[in-house]
């Protein structure tokens, strides 16, 4: 594999309207994070991926982009952004941007325009199509309910719909139009002239479209079928769009790229994130996956220890076969918190953050920390569905409630899956509102930040946020930098509820074992032959241990990184 700049490096999100507000107005803005890079320099990251902070009506949380070419003024200015930038770069950390370029807002000019003019050159921009026999061109279910297409603004009377794979204010933008294209790749190259090392690249498996429009047989009674799934079925022109992107803006620049692409199989890895692949890595979002493929919230499975590790290392394996880099990761903006999420009820709480932090880091790929994660925020406890923001959140809890579920089963349902968990300010110390805000929160504050939060485990032996810096610094140490980056990967079988890998050096020089426990009885595993003279005990978790005669032993939630 040939060496990268960012290869061996750690990555962290941040949420901008949830990480630190400077000015008191409730939402966190660009100097807040300028505040905070010593904290993050402190944690050890080198790539830090912004979520969205363009002009933005934030119907979808900035996911719906009105200008792509400035800073919202909720987050600050463009000359904030730049000394974000250089401050940054200080401090050896590069930004990543999102680049949103599967739809834009409704409140965007080309959609203005588009609909003001529909022969205008914008509205070759968008899919404005036909109905058929009287109804919308297909039965496609948009991410966020409802049909995919709407009628035109202004046109309502007229037989023609504009296509939404999200929300109605996120219109699709058209690929196919060469144009359309030319313009994504001049946003592109205005941030990268500014200095920005790289895109996260949302949502990009939906820019392609079956141009006929069919149906699909549906997934619910509602008779439609959801949008995700015309994507699933045929990547068409996705190569060439992609291509033309990377040559025209990511390989001058020498960018870090990483897709947010579902349902991959191993000819996408290769083609998406392989040697000569579209983007540098794609995130590993096999256990969203293995939930969102259904629906509905009210039917999506719980998932164990073990399907999550499952997820993990298949993906592992995939990615490794191919040669391609995978970007793990626990959780996102779009997810429930990993440890409430992914661990049984005992270890939803520090011990669990430590056990599957150290399964993560390790992983072969670019690991994503997100914000939060690295102090082991659980999910917040939102007790009325006025308390969530989340569009999508909104919509599941109707469709229970028609479902005829109770208010408090739909309330529960959406606390347990909903995005707005990951959203709810960053907790940076016990003072009201957790030190993230001096006026009202746009969010709720998570209900345990007098206890749970950055200042009271800064500095503090044994804290989760200490362990995080121990396991970055293990990573990324000289002596073992090379097996963790580029080292084989292999899943070590040792029983339900135990979640085991090595990585071996390429030149074989070098094994490193990682063994977590998510079960309540305690783990004693005897390393046999593979126990050396030399091997010793690199990071450990929950009184996770190595005695004399080469066992491991593990209690409820132990973790341990040996050198074998
Ligand atoms: C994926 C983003 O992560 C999510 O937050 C957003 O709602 C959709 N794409 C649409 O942009």
């Amino acid at each position: 594999m040939q060496n990268k700049w960012w290869h061996g490096k750690v990555a962290y999100q941040i949420y901008p309207k949830s990480f630190c507000d400077s000015n008191g107005d409730g939402v966190g803005d660009l100097q807040g994070i300028i505040s905070k890079l010593d904290y993050l320099k402190a944690l050890g990251i080198d790539i830090l991926w912004l979520s969205p902070i363009y002009p933005s009506p934030f119907v979808d949380q900035g996911y719906d982009i009105s200008n792509y070419v400035d800073i919202d003024p909720s987050f600050g200015t463009l000359q904030d952004f730049d000394e974000l930038l250089a401050k940054a770069k200080e401090r050896g950390i590069d930004i990543v941007m999102d680049l949103v370029v599967n739809h834009c807002s409704s409140e965007h000019e080309w959609f203005k325009k588009a609909c003001a003019d529909l022969n205008s050159e914008e509205a070759g921009y968008f899919y404005f199509i036909k109905g058929k026999d009287g109804k919308v061109p297909n039965n496609l279910r948009s991410y966020f309910g409802g049909s995919v297409w709407t009628k035109i603004p202004g046109h309502e009377n007229e037989d023609i719909y504009y296509s939404h794979y999200f929300a109605k204010e996120q219109p699709d933008l058209n690929w196919y139009n060469p144009k359309l294209r030319e313009q994504v790749f001049k946003l592109v190259n205005f941030w990268i002239d500014r200095g920005v090392k790289g895109f996260r690249v949302d949502a990009i498996l939906s820019i392609v479209k079956d141009l006929s429009f069919p149906d699909l047989p549906a997934d619910d009674t509602d008779g439609m079928c959801h949008a995700a799934k015309m994507n699933a079925r045929n990547l068409g022109d996705i190569g060439k769009f992609l291509n033309e992107l990377k040559a025209k803006t990511f390989t001058p620049a020498d960018s870090f790229t990483v897709g947010e692409v579902l349902t991959v199989t191993p000819d996408s890895v290769k083609e998406f994130a392989g040697p000569d692949g579209y983007f540098s890595t794609l995130f590993d979002l096999s256990c969203r996956e293995l939930v969102e493929s259904h629906p509905h919230y009210r039917m999506f499975p719980t998932v164990t220890p073990d399907d999550f590790v499952k997820c993990v290392f298949d993906t592992q394996d995939l990615y490794q076969k191919v040669d391609a880099f995978v970007a793990p990761i626990i959780e996102n903006h779009d997810e429930p918190r990993g440890v409430s999420y992914y661990l049984p009820e005992y270890l939803q709480n520090e011990h669990g953050a430590k056990t599957i932090a150290t399964v993560l880091m390790f992983l072969r790929g670019i690991p994503f920390i997100y914000q939060g994660q690295e102090i082991g925020m659980t999910n917040t406890k939102f007790e009325s569905i006025d308390e969530f923001n989340d569009l999508y959140a909104k919509d599941e809890y109707r469709d229970m409630i028609e479902h005829g579920f109770t208010e408090e089963q739909a309330v529960a349902c959406c606390a347990r899956h909903g995005r707005d968990n990951a959203r709810t300010p960053m907790l940076w110390d016990d003072s009201p509102n957790a030190g993230f805000t001096t006026g009202k929160p746009w969010l709720r504050v998570h209900q345990d930040y007098k206890t749970l939060n950055v200042k009271s485990q800064f500095g503090v032996p044994g804290s989760t946020f200490s362990y995080y810096q121990d396991l970055i610094k293990l990573r990324k140490a000289p002596e073992y930098a090379q097996t963790m980056t580029y080292g084989t990967f292999a899943r070590v079988n040792i029983g339900s509820g135990v979640q085991a890998y090595t990585r071996t050096a390429l030149d074989q020089s070098q094994k490193i074992l990682v063994i977590a426990n998510t079960n309540q009885e305690e783990l004693r595993y005897s390393l046999g032959d593979l126990k050396t003279a030399n091997t010793k005990v690199l990071i450990s978790a929950n009184d996770a241990k190595l005695d004399a005669d080469g066992t491991v032993v593990l209690g409820c939630g132990g973790a341990i990184v040996l050198a074998l």
